[in-house]
């Protein structure tokens, strides 16, 4: 696996071989690899000839610094696991290459990026935005693979790309699950052996609402899956929305076209996030 670590390096790397015709597929992550992100590389490898791997702890999108301090950075063993999975290349910038500095900018994201996430975490999508740009500018991939845990973000970079007419497929992963159910993050390391025991409720919810749609209307079937997990123990519940899967907009009976289950909830200090599709 080639390593850059500034863009210059990458692009120069890169142009060569897209003028050999090849196809490059784009999986960006702030590290902490786990069994999600080795899928994405995996998939983007069956989609693509040439996968390249961002690692790269945005800044931008954390609105609590004590988290972006306690964001895990364990780039050894990242290396490892993308050389596990013949990842091509891994662009590692320091934050200097990717920001000048006081750079300020927003994009106008018709307020999606305000929503749920975004109105727990003030400014994350701008941020979110801001670096996948940036990555996009560089790397210019065919097609770009993000998991379907984060899917406000899929949404949101789905907004940008279509706002700036940007020439990429944005292709939407199955979420990764432990095998008990709790769904892969990076995050998952910070729980201690009892907040990850009682993490388990969040998706065992989200499968109980799933397994209850149809049997009462959407309103009803939000308070039951807010009651049950807001009553699990060790479990601070920051939201639980029923939403059109394309807008965001919270679902009614009379709009059901395609419906998510999104979810955040509190472990201690740690912040999870799950989701299901209804249909
Ligand atoms: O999903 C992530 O890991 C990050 O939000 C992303 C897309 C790499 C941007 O920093």
């Amino acid at each position: 696996m080639k390593i850059f670590n500034t863009k210059a390096e990458l692009e120069q790397h890169l142009s060569v071989l897209k003028h050999k015709g090849l196809r490059i597929g784009f999986v960006p992550t702030m590290g902490a690899l786990h069994q999600g992100h080795l899928s994405l590389i995996n998939l983007a490898k069956q989609q693509t000839d040439v996968v390249v791997c961002s690692i790269f702890v945005n800044p931008t999108q954390f609105n609590d610094p004590k988290d972006l301090e306690l964001y895990p950075k364990p780039i050894a063993s990242d290396i490892e696991k993308l050389e596990s999975v013949d990842c091509d290349v891994l662009f590692n910038p320091v934050t200097s290459e990717m920001y000048s500095e006081n750079e300020q900018w927003a994009l106008d994201l018709d307020g999606l990026d305000l929503l749920l996430e975004g109105e727990q975490r003030p400014g994350h999508y701008q941020g979110v935005t801001q670096i996948v740009k940036k990555l996009f500018d560089c790397v210019q991939p065919q097609k770009a693979f993000f998991g379907q845990k984060d899917y406000q973000q899929f949404l949101v970079i789905e907004k940008m790309v279509k706002k700036l007419a940007m020439k990429v497929e944005l292709v939407m992963c199955p979420i990764v699950r432990e095998a008990d159910g709790l769904a892969m993050s990076s995050r998952n390391i910070r729980l201690s052996a009892e907040e990850r025991k009682n993490a388990l409720a969040i998706y065992q919810t989200l499968c109980w609402m799933k397994d209850q749609f149809g049997h009462c209307d959407l309103h009803e079937l939000k308070a039951l899956g807010r009651e049950k997990l807001g009553k699990s123990p060790g479990i601070v519940l920051e939201y639980l929305e029923i939403c059109d899967g394309d807008s965001l907009i919270e679902a009614t009976d009379q709009n059901p076209q395609k419906l998510v289950i999104l979810v955040a909830a509190k472990l201690g200090k740690t912040r999870l996030i799950d989701n299901i599709l209804l249909k």
